[in-house]
């Protein structure tokens, strides 16, 4: 198992999983623009040359935005998407960054659990935000 820096030509193979993940996946389209974004970063986990995980996130003078992360369904429980948060937060803290956000699904319980261990806070709600219904969470921790 390793974890690398995400790459464009990474992008097919990621779009499978979203689809596999989420209900509703970013397409190919735009995996490639935010992958091409200057500001972006990001970081698969990578078992026998296949992506298992995957994150990504962009950032600003100040502060950083997790965009998107997903483990693959019979990897999870094993420490990836942990694993995968820190890479992103270290990365942050390097850049000396203040805070760093993120969007869950009200539903989203196994999600919410692994970003409070990692000590985020939930800071407000975003109505309908997602396809129009589900209310998303906002979560944030100080870098
Ligand atoms: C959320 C997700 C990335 C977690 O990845 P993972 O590799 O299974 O997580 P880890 O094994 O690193 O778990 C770390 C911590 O997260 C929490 N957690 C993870 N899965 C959980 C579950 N099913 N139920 C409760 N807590 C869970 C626990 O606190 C766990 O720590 P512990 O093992 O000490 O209990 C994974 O479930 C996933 O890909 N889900 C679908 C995509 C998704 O919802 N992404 C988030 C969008 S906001």
């Amino acid at each position: 198992m390793i974890y690398r820096n995400w790459i464009a030509t990474d992008n097919l193979q990621i779009s499978e999983l979203e689809k596999e993940c989420f209900k509703s996946p970013w397409s190919i389209d735009m995996l490639n623009q935010t992958t091409h974004l200057k500001n972006f970063y990001g970081k698969v986990c990578e078992v026998d040359g296949k992506i298992v995980g995957y994150i990504g996130a962009i950032y600003d003078f100040w502060d950083g935005e997790i965009l998107n992360i997903a483990v693959k369904n019979e990897y999870r429980k094993q420490g990836i998407g942990e694993k995968l948060m820190q890479e992103i937060i270290d990365f942050l803290c390097l850049e000396k960054k203040e805070n760093v956000f993120l969007e869950v699904r009200k539903s989203n319980f196994p999600a919410q659990k692994l970003y409070e261990k990692l000590g985020f806070i939930k800071i407000g709600e975003r109505k309908k935000y997602y396809e129009n219904t589900e209310d998303a969470i906002v979560m944030s921790k100080v870098l």
